[in-house]
């Protein structure tokens, strides 16, 4: 896999691990300034062996791969909206370059199945207040840099299933949530402001729509598309969830017991957009899968993991993960 040392690689990791007790997982990720190798602090190192390199090193990539590979994951990514409004360049090199290297990583290698980790913002918005939702069959039309990447993403794998024959499928989940997601993202940002007693931005009038998910869910939907997915498929991962950003934000304080005046409205984010929402109903009934956290649980779930780890937030915000990094390899980190 790629991109383990991320939010919901790292999750994956320790999900596999914990419930598939034959697999072994070769981690390979270049620890950019969202991976953080404190993310996978207790994993089983016997079946996890962790790789820093960079997806685009086409050398690097095909050393990495092991002989007799079953699967490759491809969770590495730059991943967050505002950034690639900032500057798209790193999002087009990872996000579409790197997949074209992994592809053909996978190719040399004679991996049986490569899963790639896509999302539902290729797919653009959906009107407000309407009863329409993202199927397999949408058109894709992204609207930041980030999605655009994604969508790239998923042509070129396409193009390599149908001129190579490569075994593929494609996940596009919603919106994850749970520990381990880096402070920049909506719920872990609200939920380090609110118990530092510092403002909640938030964007525009608050009201855009996403569709959350319980990071161990979209995890266990990647695993069933994987074992049991069709080649050539793209699945979507949902959980029904759709939830306005301004009541996220007032959850997460009430949950804190934090007064509401804490929210401060900002200018909205270029391009936004305004809802996204999944029919999971393929994932359902191809792949048996459920999700199994309620919006509920897994926020209190998650708000308790936050809690009980300041001094990873912290690490983060300090810049201090480098450290940890610069401490357990001797470098520092770029
Ligand atoms: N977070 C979400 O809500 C969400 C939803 C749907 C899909 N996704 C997709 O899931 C995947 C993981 O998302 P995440 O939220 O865990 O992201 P993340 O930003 O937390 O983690 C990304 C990981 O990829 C690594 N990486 C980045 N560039 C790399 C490169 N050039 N070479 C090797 N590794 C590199 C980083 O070091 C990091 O560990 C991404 O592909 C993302 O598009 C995310």
């Amino acid at each position: 896999m790629t991109g383990g040392a991320g939010f919901i690689g790292s999750a994956f990791v320790r999900l596999v691990l914990e419930e598939q007790p034959d697999v072994s997982i070769v981690d390979y990720d270049a620890l950019t300034y969202a991976g953080n190798l404190e993310n996978l602090a207790g994993v089983d190192g016997t079946r996890h062996t962790f790789i820093k390199g960079d997806i685009c090193d086409r050398e690097a990539m095909l050393a990495a791969v092991p002989d007799g590979c079953d699967a490759i994951f491809n969770f590495a990514a730059e991943s967050h909206v505002d950034r690639s409004i900032h500057s798209a360049d790193e999002f087009l090199r990872t996000n579409v370059i790197g997949t074209q290297v992994l592809l053909d990583a996978a190719r040399a290698k004679g991996v049986r199945r490569f899963v790639q980790i896509s999302t539902d913002e290729v797919m653009g918005t959906l009107p407000d207040d309407s009863d329409d939702y993202f199927t397999e069959a949408s058109p894709l039309q992204p609207n930041s840099p980030y999605a655009a990447s994604k969508a790239a993403a998923e042509f070129v794998v396409r193009a390599a299933q149908e001129t190579h024959g490569v075994d593929a499928v494609i996940t596009r989940c919603g919106n994850n949530y749970g520990p381990r997601q880096f402070p920049e993202k909506l719920i872990p940002l609200m939920i380090a402001n609110a118990m530092n007693d510092e403002p909640l931005p938030v964007y525009g009038d608050g009201r855009n729509v996403r569709d959350w998910i319980y990071v161990d869910d979209h995890c266990r939907a990647i695993w069933s598309a994987y074992e049991n997915g069709r080649s050539g498929e793209a699945y979507n991962i949902g959980s029904r969830n759709e939830q306005e950003n301004i009541n996220v934000v007032k959850a997460i304080l009430d949950a804190l017991g934090k007064p509401h005046d804490l929210i401060k409205y900002v200018t909205d984010r270029l391009g936004h957009d305004r809802r996204y929402a999944i029919d999971p109903a393929k994932v359902e009934t191809e792949l048996g899968w459920k999700p199994q956290t309620t919006w509920e649980n897994g926020l209190a779930a998650t708000i308790k993991w936050y809690q009980e780890n300041q001094s990873w937030v912290n690490h983060i915000r300090s810049g201090e993960y480098k450290e940890y990094y610069k401490a357990m390899y001797g470098t520092a980190l770029g």
